[in-house]
């Protein structure tokens, strides 16, 4: 397996191996060593994003665990600056036996192309490395960052004894602040939690992770962090703002600073964690502050990378499906005979082409970009959206349709729509006088004609890593279309 996203933590993996894991290993760091040890295994440590803990933190990890390593440490180490893609550079590293990769890059969805590539050329071209080559997410852009979410677990279970049922603050920049991101998200799944996100306007937590919390207030307000039992605190991401946010954030962030006086009137127990590095959001007056416990997180990091490059070493290693099946499959169809006697009220009828029907009453603009985007429109298909009153199916009452003359809707076009709404019904007209209504199973990707809006996605850097969107949310629900390497909305 890889550790890319939160994802890789699932039921059949569940955090809380990892969190038993190491803890266990604390033991074993105290004393630079382990009782696995892995002597014939490789790592390449491959930060090409400036870092001090993380880079350091699984360079001990490794060398505790007995593997053998390559530390790269900036692009400037690497071929990359001569032009060099990504997918040939992990290429590079896989053929020459590499077992583990772990990579930092400002290009959000590297680590996911480097599985794909590894795992691709170790399957079919490789002469040294039988495989499998397990990559490991050290942070991608403003993503994802799992090793940190897993060393913040680990400090939250010896600091609260419980990874549930509790409050948790985020102050600083949970925008851009890939931690802060990673760590909302596996706790999101904890029963009982409360969420504080505390940031100047502009940098606010971002709609895909906001999505599903059920206890969840904002604020640009220090107070509304009073009551938290823990208060996540990180830095501005200036690195990966515009010029005009950066002179914005400069004006603001003496308002978001902790001093010994805010601290001083929040809740008497509670703990202040930080990725780290801090710049001047926690006061230095505060550093030695047993209310402070950043600096332990960040040793937590050496169990915490131990433990995961060691599950990832022991394996079973679970291949990505490389070529996924096709993205239609008709599921259901059924044909009536048009009622010519039946009035249609609210527009004019249709003898051959498509109805759209039972869309949420205001998403018609969302469906014609759907539409555009997957070519759903023939330059001259006459097209007409109508929206009326129904008998109550949809809470307000209403409900659109979209009529489309003359033009049979292509299947990829009507399984997503279906897909992102699942009370859409697809009507085909022929032109014989009859309906055939279709139902389409969800398209497993939409990878035809799109690209990712997101200029840091590596889709726009490496033409190898193809753009690729994936449907999110549960089925029978509204479903989002996102990114499938930087989680990007396909139509925000
Ligand atoms: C963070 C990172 O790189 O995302 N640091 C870390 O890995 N411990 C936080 C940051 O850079 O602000």
């Amino acid at each position: 397996m890889h550790v890319i996203s939160m994802n890789d933590f699932g039921p059949d993996n569940p955090i809380e191996n990892i969190l038993a894991s190491a803890s266990r290993m604390i033991e074993w760091g105290r004393r630079n060593t382990c009782d696995k040890q892995y002597p014939h295994s490789k790592a390449v440590l491959l930060f090409l994003e400036r870092s001090t803990r993380t880079q350091y933190s699984t360079e001990q990890a490794v060398m505790n665990l007995g593997m053998r390593h390559t530390m790269v440490s900036g692009a400037d180490h690497t071929s990359v600056l001569k032009g060099e893609s990504m997918a040939d550079t992990f290429r590079m590293y896989a053929g020459q036996g590499a077992r583990i990769i772990a990579i930092r890059s400002s290009l959000e969805g590297t680590p996911l192309h480097g599985a794909k590539i590894c795992q691709q050329y170790i399957e079919e071209q490789s002469i040294l490395n039988p495989g499998p080559v397990s990559i490991i997410n050290c942070g991608d852009g403003c993503q994802w960052h799992p090793t940190q979410a897993v060393l913040d677990c680990t400090t939250i279970m010896q600091t609260l004894g419980r990874l549930d049922n509790f409050r948790l603050g985020v102050l600083g920049d949970p925008g851009k602040g890939r931690t802060a991101h990673t760590l909302v998200s596996e706790l999101s799944k904890k029963p009982g939690m409360s969420f504080v996100f505390v940031a100047p306007q502009g940098l606010e937590m971002p709609e895909q992770y906001k999505h599903g919390l059920e206890n969840m207030t904002e604020s640009d307000s220090l107070d509304a962090l009073a009551d938290c039992d823990i208060v996540y605190v990180t830095r501005f991401q200036t690195e990966r703002m515009p010029k005009e946010q950066q002179r914005y954030v400069e004006s603001i962030r003496h308002k978001f600073i902790i001093t010994e006086d805010v601290l001083n009137s929040w809740n008497p127990n509670i703990r202040i964690m930080h990725p780290l590095p801090r710049v001047d959001e926690i006061a230095p007056e505060i550093s030695l502050d047993k209310r402070l416990i950043a600096f332990q997180q960040a040793e937590y990091g050496i169990v915490a990378r131990m433990a995961i490059i060691s599950m990832l070493c022991e394996g079973p290693f679970k291949p990505i499906d490389l070529n996924p099946r096709p993205p239609v499959l008709l599921a259901d169809s059924k044909e009536r005979i048009i009622d010519k006697q039946k009035p249609v009220k609210h527009f004019q009828p249709i003898d051959k082409g498509t109805v759209v029907d039972h869309i949420p009453a205001g998403k018609m603009t969302l469906i014609f970009r759907v539409l555009e985007t997957l070519g759903g429109f023939q330059k001259k298909s006459p097209r007409q959206a109508v929206q009326y009153v129904n008998s109550g199916k949809y809470q307000n009452g209403k409900k659109d349709v979209l009529l489309l003359y003359d033009y049979q809707l292509p299947e990829l076009c009507a399984a997503t729509l279906q897909t992102m709404f699942p009370g859409v019904t697809i009507n085909y007209l022929p032109g014989n006088n009859t309906i055939i209504k279709k139902k389409f199973n969800a398209p497993l990707a939409i990878d035809k004609n799109v690209c990712c809006s997101n200029q840091a996605c590596i889709t726009n850097h490496d033409r190898e890593a193809k753009p690729r969107f994936i449907f999110l949310g549960k089925e029978g629900e509204e479903r989002f279309v996102s990114c499938e390497y930087c989680g990007s909305l396909l139509w925000p």
